[in-house]
């Protein structure tokens, strides 16, 4: 992609939304923080915009997009919701979960953004500095976590800069995302949701207001659409993974949880306790540091703790468990879509 100077500004800097929007209006590419994680915006409605994002990040184009709206009403004129969609962004909206229901939006978000699909991923951010971006700019905006393609997202104005800079336009630093991992996805296509990713919101919390179970998520050989996301090998550090440790191998680097220290912590190269407290909500805010910090320190391998799996341990479990699978040579081969 060409290159382009990228401005770090403040989001308590003067005016900064409203040259943010300008930016996004005019094409640009504008990363911004949401409660889950950073992500780079995009015009919904403009396939050139959507085209230099996909550049951007070097993600391959048949991975569509979450559009983002400041509200739901806005969300809602965007696709078709039957009583569960309805419900659940009645409930959970603004906040971090994305609902993938039927397209009606007309030209709001581009063919380009949906791959193709005849459907939409909604969304509507609760964090201040997503939402003044939003309704300032006033249309849909596409944004997926401002990274590289496969590599850890992004919870710092930083961590963009580290991944994007030199090819986008801004990042809006608004501090550090206080959830850490993404949105959970729902198909809301049927009547029954269907969890498609994990993420900051909890299973438990949706079965709770839905009043019945998720269902699961159709293979990837399956007709109904996946979210390509879900496929292995993503939010990648350089390091190996190795999971659900018992010990610490010599060389190897600890990330821990709760206080626990396996034989061989002791010689471990860095440690990483995600919650000391036992806090799940904490342990999941702080897991892309934590990768990309043991990352930086150079160790090539990284001994993970079993972690509990309810709440947001789920998505925790879900990402650490794409973070350790086999690598795929080429990065854009069809078999394994990062994002
Ligand atoms: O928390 C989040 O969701 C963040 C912030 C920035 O909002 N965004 C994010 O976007 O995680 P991204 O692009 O990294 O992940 C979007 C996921 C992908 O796995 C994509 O395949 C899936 O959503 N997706 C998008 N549209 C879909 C559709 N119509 N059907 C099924 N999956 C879809
Ligand atoms: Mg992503």
């Amino acid at each position: 992609p060409p290159a382009r100077a990228t401005r770090l500004v403040p989001t308590t800097a003067p005016g900064a939304f409203a040259e943010a929007a300008r930016l996004l209006a005019a094409g640009g590419l504008v990363a911004f923080p949401t409660e889950t994680v950073y992500g780079l915006g995009a015009n919904a409605a403009d396939p050139r915009a959507v085209a230099a994002l996909y550049a951007a990040k070097g993600r391959p184009a048949f991975n569509p997009l979450i559009a983002h709206t400041h509200d739901a009403a806005s969300a809602r004129r965007l696709g078709h919701f039957n009583r569960a969609a309805g419900l659940l962004a009645e409930r959970f909206w603004p906040g971090p979960l994305t609902l993938v229901v039927p397209y009606a939006g007309d030209d709001g978000v581009c063919e380009l953004a949906r791959a193709g699909l005849d459907t939409v991923a909604l969304r509507v951010p609760s964090h201040p500095d997503a939402a003044a971006l939003l309704a300032a700019f006033g249309g849909a905006v596409v944004a997926p976590s401002a990274n590289r393609s496969g590599h850890v997202s992004p919870t710092t104005a930083r961590h963009v800069m580290e991944d994007l800079g030199g090819r986008i336009d801004a990042v809006l630093d608004g501090g550090p995302a206080p959830v850490g991992v993404e949105s959970t996805i729902l198909d809301v296509t049927g009547a029954v949701p269907v969890l498609l990713r994990p993420g900051g919101l909890a299973r438990e919390v949706i079965e709770a207001a839905l009043g019945h179970p998720l269902a699961r998520p159709g293979r990837a050989d399956d007709a109904r659409p996946v979210a390509p996301g879900r496929l292995a090998s993503h939010y990648a550090p350089r390091a190996r993974l190795r999971l659900d440790a018992g010990d610490v191998a010599p060389g190897e680097a600890l990330l821990t949880f709760a206080g626990a220290l396996p034989p061989g912590a002791d010689r471990a190269a860095q440690v990483i306790d995600l919650s000391p407290s036992g806090d799940l909500t904490e342990a999941a805010a702080r897991l892309y540091g934590a990768l990309r910090g043991l990352d930086a320190s150079g160790c090539a391998a990284i001994a993970v703790v079993p972690l509990p799996h309810e709440g947001l341990g789920e998505a925790i479990a879900d990402r650490l468990a794409r973070a350790a699978a086999p690598r795929p040579a080429d990065e854009t081969s069809a078999s394994e879509i990062p994002t």
